[in-house]
């Protein structure tokens, strides 16, 4: 157990998943939100560790209103977002509405800035993975997970409710699609690709196309293929 405890500010997905890693691994941990009655300054008074996770755009209004957190170390969870004298960890992972189990957050991963304070160090009985990057990295950084992963969600759930409602197929119908597209693509990146843009099958795309005219993703479609050929061209 942790002497003094950290003080978790947020009660949205992060904070209560974090709240609930802390719980399981331990470590004391006051939490506070803009719902209580109390203030910040008092709720957390003992707490020698800030956590603030709280929506990106609100983190920097909020530390200027409550300069209590210069008194502290004070890390934010945003992985786009540096601010000066507010260490920043981001958790690599996304964080659904049902929390995790143990071994779930012990694999995730923090990426922390370089030069900055480690996750060890404001985190030092939690084992999990860290590595740092430059901060001048952090946008470019967060834009790649959010392809990879707010995305993908993206079109999971496209193809997932148009299944189930305009095909009259089962959602479970997809999941071993969905697992096997996942490992394949963990194991080989673009090799992994396969259908009717790999194999160039350009009618069978144009059909596509034509079937999805009128829908917001068609859009995304033709984006997508436009990437493709592009990717093609470049050795
Ligand atoms: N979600 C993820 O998967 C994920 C992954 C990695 C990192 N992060 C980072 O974690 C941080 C929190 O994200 P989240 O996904 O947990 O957000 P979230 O679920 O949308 O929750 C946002 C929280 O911010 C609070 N908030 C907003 N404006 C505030 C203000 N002016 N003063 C006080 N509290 C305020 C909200 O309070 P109310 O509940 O009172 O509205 C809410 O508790 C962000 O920096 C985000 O980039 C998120």
């Amino acid at each position: 157990m942790n002497k003094l405890p950290y003080g978790l500010i947020g009660r949205g997905r992060v904070a209560s998943h974090m709240a609930h890693y802390l719980q399981l691994e331990k470590q004391s941990c006051v939490q506070w939100h803009r719902g209580e009655t109390s203030t910040p300054e008092d709720a957390l008074t003992e707490a020698d560790i800030i956590l603030l996770a709280i929506s990106d755009d609100a983190m920097e209004g909020f530390l200027e209103r409550h300069p209590f957190h210069q008194e502290k170390i004070t890390v934010h969870f945003s992985g786009s977002r540096t601010i000066d004298g507010v260490t920043g960890l981001h958790p690599l992972m996304t964080f659904g509405p049902e929390l995790y189990d143990l071994e779930t957050y012990r694999s995730i991963p923090f990426v922390e800035e370089e030069g900055g304070i480690g996750f060890h160090e404001v985190f030092p009985a939690l084992q999990n993975p860290s590595q740092a990057i430059r901060t001048e990295l952090k946008p470019l950084y967060h834009a790649l997970c959010v392809l990879g992963g707010n995305f993908s969600t993206l079109l999971w759930s496209k193809v997932f409710g148009d299944f189930e409602g305009r095909l009259g197929l089962s959602r479970e119908l997809l999941l071993p699609y969905l697992k096997q597209v996942s490992l394949n693509t963990a194991a080989s990146g673009r090799e992994a690709l396969t259908g009717s843009l790999a194999r160039g099958d350009r009618e069978t795309v144009r059909r596509d196309l034509q079937a999805l005219a009128g829908d917001p993703y068609e859009t995304v479609f033709r984006a997508f293929t436009q990437v493709f050929d592009h990717r093609e061209a470049t050795p």
